[in-house]
């Protein structure tokens, strides 16, 4: 029998492992459940005899992919997946997949969540600022950056994005600004929110330089990955600009530091909140699960990430 091993250190709702099961049970496949685990040794056990794999942002390395023997698809639930080790999938015969679009609109809302948060002093009482009028810039225009898009058209705000890989016509067909280059992006924006995927281009491109051309009173927002930012590098530029906020739904390794340094204009989610709701859970959940049938029955490919 086939068996499916559902590996997430962050679980996903009740009603989305339900929904999971009931695709899996359509098919005929038999479902492992491993939520919360504390060890990798946990999951090398718990993927030794699966034929197929959903994670979230757990980790799938040469590791565990040498103590996968059975394995043949890996299906991230989600849109990021620089944590699959790609190149590993690919020298084990497994394929690889995400999930895009299908935790958008989670991701989208809570940056006006931690935006509506950081502009009212972080519910200190004090008169804070509207969003308003006030211009937003999206650095990437993938699946995420769109729903933020469409969110801050209500808030009234003005919104530019810059893409390097969507063309300024795809963005303006969206109603959006296109900004001719990130620098560009910073420089005229009162708020950026991250969108970049992290990979080897942009781990650690969110630095002082960058940020450091914001305008009076700049909000940095990150939703995507703490890797793409600098850390010792916006440390040192909030130093020096008391004016500046970050707030991120993704801890820095130096989030005691920036806690410490930052009061009143750093704010951390305790864990990845962004698509952490029950919708997003359902959606990209459920999507796996169908990719999975759909590539062990049908031999269907597409959203594979791995060559
Ligand atoms: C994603 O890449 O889809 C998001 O960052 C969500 O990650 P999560 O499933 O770990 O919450």
């Amino acid at each position: 029998m086939t068996k499916v091993l559902i590996a997430t250190e962050k679980p996903f709702s009740g009603v989305a492992v339900k929904g999971i099961k009931e695709v899996f049970d359509a098919a005929g496949y038999e479902v492992a459940m491993l939520e919360k685990y504390t060890e990798k040794s946990q999951l090398l056990d718990a993927v030794k005899d699966a034929d197929a794999m959903i994670i979230r942002s757990d980790k799938v390395d040469a590791e565990v992919l040498d103590a996968a023997k059975q394995l043949k698809i890996v299906v991230r639930a989600g849109a990021g997946y620089d944590n699959i080790d790609l190149a590993a999938a690919t020298a084990h015969k497994v394929v690889a997949m995400n999930t895009p679009g299908q935790n958008a609109n989670s991701v989208a809302e809570l940056v006006f969540g931690l935006l509506v948060f950081g502009v009212r002093n972080f519910f200190n009482g004090t008169s804070g600022t509207e969003l308003k009028g006030k211009k937003l810039g999206i650095l990437a225009f993938g699946n995420v950056g769109r729903n933020v898009a469409r969110i801050a058209k209500g808030f009234d705000m003005e919104v530019a994005a810059y893409d390097a890989y969507c063309p300024a016509e795809a963005i303006e067909a969206a109603g959006v600004k296109a900004a001719k280059s990130q620098e560009e992006l910073f420089e005229t924006c009162d708020i950026v929110s991250l969108h970049i995927p992290a990979t080897a281009e942009t781990k650690q491109s969110i630095n002082y330089d960058l940020v450091g051309k914001m305008k009076k009173g700049g909000i940095l927002v990150n939703t995507a990955r703490k890797e793409v930012v600098d850390e010792p590098g916006l440390i040192k530029l909030m130093e020096e600009r008391e004016d500046l906020k970050y707030l991120t739904d993704i801890k820095p390794d130096a989030d005691a530091e920036f806690a410490e340094k930052f009061a009143g204009r750093y704010f951390a989610t305790p864990k990845k909140m962004g698509a952490q709701t029950a919708e997003a859970n359902v959606n990209a959940g459920i999507a796996a699960a169908n990719q999975i049938v759909g590539f062990l029955r049908d031999g269907v490919t597409k959203f594979q990430v791995n060559k």
